[in-house]
């Protein structure tokens, strides 16, 4: 019973539903939205509307307004970001709230090795403290913001690398050979895995050397992952880190 509910709890918190509406048709949507309740109803999963928000990404010069989502005849609210997984995401798509709070959540940590070095550890162990407690904020979720992050937002926090190395005293990898490592690690696994969704993105030309680019029209699609991804494996296909 105890095992239950608390999967119940996990479902409702950590479930994310992505549809997508073009020319103004719900209906694919909203059926969609209608399985999974129907699912969970006989999987004796609740679904708590006042739980639930729905955020809606438009990018249209004037988007006309949506009726709410109706979950077990309630409506369900709509909210300017959410947070999935710890990363903030907003309507906009931006991602400088979350950069700020990674920045600061670094430099606290940066107290720690500041306090490490007194005691004249190793580089080596000061270089693990490091990678596992300070580059791994700065690297959380970086494939999805890096190469959307203004220029001020990124050079922030490889400002907080640059202090690490003073105090380490040797050179660190940058904000920028860590994206392309992180990017490349998870375009290889997605490309690898013809069950993941992206899978289809990644395909080879027929000369079997490169991958067809994604085509883009605007920055905002550009900038994010899929698209940099590929252009990524193309301009250095064989190099991991
Ligand atoms: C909306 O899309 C559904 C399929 O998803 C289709 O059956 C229906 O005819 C469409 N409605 C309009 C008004 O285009
Ligand atoms: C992102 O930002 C929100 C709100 O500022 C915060 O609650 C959340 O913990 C942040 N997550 C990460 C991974 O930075």
């Amino acid at each position: 019973m105890q095992r239950e509910s608390l999967m119940n709890i996990l479902f409702i918190y950590s479930s994310l539903f992505i549809g997508l509406i073009s020319d103004g048709n719900e209906s694919a949507y909203r059926g969609e939205i209608d399985r999974l309740v129907s699912w969970c109803s006989t999987n004796n999963l609740e679904l708590n509307s006042l739980k639930t928000v729905e955020m809606t990404v438009d990018f249209r010069k004037d988007p006309a307004p949506r009726l709410p989502v109706i979950l077990c005849d309630s409506p369900v609210s709509s909210a300017e970001s959410f947070c999935f997984l710890g990363t903030t995401i907003t309507k906009e798509l931006k991602w400088a709230q979350n950069i700020s709070y990674l920045t600061k959540k670094a430099q606290q940590r940066m107290y720690f090795l500041r306090q490490l070095k007194k005691f004249l550890l190793p580089v080596k162990m000061l270089v693990n403290f490091y990678t596992a407690i300070i580059e791994s904020v700065l690297t959380s979720s970086i494939t999805v913001w890096f190469a959307a992050a203004t220029a001020r937002d990124k050079a922030k926090l490889q400002r907080v690398i640059h202090s690490a190395e003073k105090v380490i005293g040797c050179s660190l990898p940058s904000l920028q050979e860590l994206y392309f490592s992180r990017s490349r690690r998870r375009a290889a696994k997605i490309a690898a895995d013809p069950s993941h969704t992206g899978n289809e993105l990644f395909r080879s030309l027929p000369s079997g050397k490169r991958l067809r680019s994604i085509k883009t029209r605007t920055s905002r699609h550009k900038n994010s992952f899929f698209p940099t991804a590929v252009s990524l494996l193309n301009s250095a296909p064989l190099a991991p880190r």
